[in-house]
């Protein structure tokens, strides 16, 4: 049972001004909505806004799976914030494909680069100007996947993807770290969103089992809540995490195997 977490600190955020992708609804609006709580500036964006997308946040809509599709979202965040403090690249997606990993169509392989990693490093590139204005203090985090390192199968090009944003994102660390920028990656486990529920009940059906039954072995007995994700975000957002960079922190319940 998800217990409830402590109350933010209304000022802890005060002044920041935060970019989060994939903000529409799952892990990304409850990201939005802990920024909000901390008295940030908050401007999001997915395809489509949805009744669970803060009403707090700017929502820009936007189709982050091209190169020309980011730019004009970050034109459009920075000329909304006037600048950047955080930003979280959490947009993402998998279609799974139980044939076989020798059937995941070409053109899939490049989509699941081009949306799970080419769209932070395309954003961070564009919004990098202004996080290096913003200086010492600011902030990148990318929303990575257990799927990183310990891959299935009918899911390999979307954990390949989040493999290649793990590595970046310890590349870029290292270059930003002498500004005092700091970037580190979350791998969450498996939390209840509406995209990740979705991926399940394909491996639910194909095993023939029950929704409840893939996130059963949970060491700590229960499936994550987006609200999970959204506090370690916030965590590593804030100045508690001043001396932690180029890391990657996962949050799955215990799931994963030591690597
Ligand atoms: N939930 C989990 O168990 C889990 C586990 C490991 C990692 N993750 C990662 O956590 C992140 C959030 O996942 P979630 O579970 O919250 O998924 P979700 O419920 O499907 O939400 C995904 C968000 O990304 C947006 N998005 C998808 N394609 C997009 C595109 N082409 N352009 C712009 N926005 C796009 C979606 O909005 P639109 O579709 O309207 O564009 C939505 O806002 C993803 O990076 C995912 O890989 C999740």
């Amino acid at each position: 049972m998800f217990r409830t977490l402590p109350t933010p600190d209304p000022s802890e955020f005060a002044g920041k001004r935060v970019v989060v992708t994939g903000g529409s609804r799952g892990i990304g609006a409850a990201v939005v909505q802990r920024f909000l709580d901390g008295g940030a500036t908050v401007v999001t964006t997915a395809r489509t806004a949805t009744d669970t997308t803060p009403a707090g946040a700017a929502f820009i809509p936007g189709d982050l799976s091209s190169a020309d599709g980011v730019h004009a979202f970050a034109s459009a965040a920075l000329q909304h914030l006037g600048g950047v403090d955080v930003v979280v690249n959490n947009a993402g997606a998998a279609r799974t494909h139980l044939g076989g990993i020798g059937t995941i169509p070409d053109d899939e392989w490049t989509d699941a680069l081009d949306l799970n990693y080419l769209s932070a490093v395309r954003l961070n590139n564009a919004l990098l100007p202004a996080v290096r204005e913003a200086g010492a203090g600011s902030v990148i985090i990318n929303i990575s996947s257990g799927s990183a390192v310990l891959p299935a199968g009918p899911l390999a090009h979307y954990g390949a993807a989040k493999a290649a944003l793990n590595a970046y994102g310890k590349a870029l660390a290292s270059e930003l770290a002498p500004a005092g920028i700091r970037v580190t990656t979350v791998m969450p486990g498996n939390v209840l969103t509406p995209g990740a529920d979705a991926i399940r009940q394909d491996f639910a059906d194909a095993m023939g089992v029950d929704l409840a039954a893939t996130t059963a072995a949970v060491p700590l007995g229960r499936p994550g809540d987006p609200r999970d994700i959204a506090e370690a975000v916030a965590y590593l957002a804030s100045d508690r995490a001043q001396w932690v960079t180029g890391t990657t922190l996962t949050v799955d319940g215990g799931e994963l195997p030591t690597f």
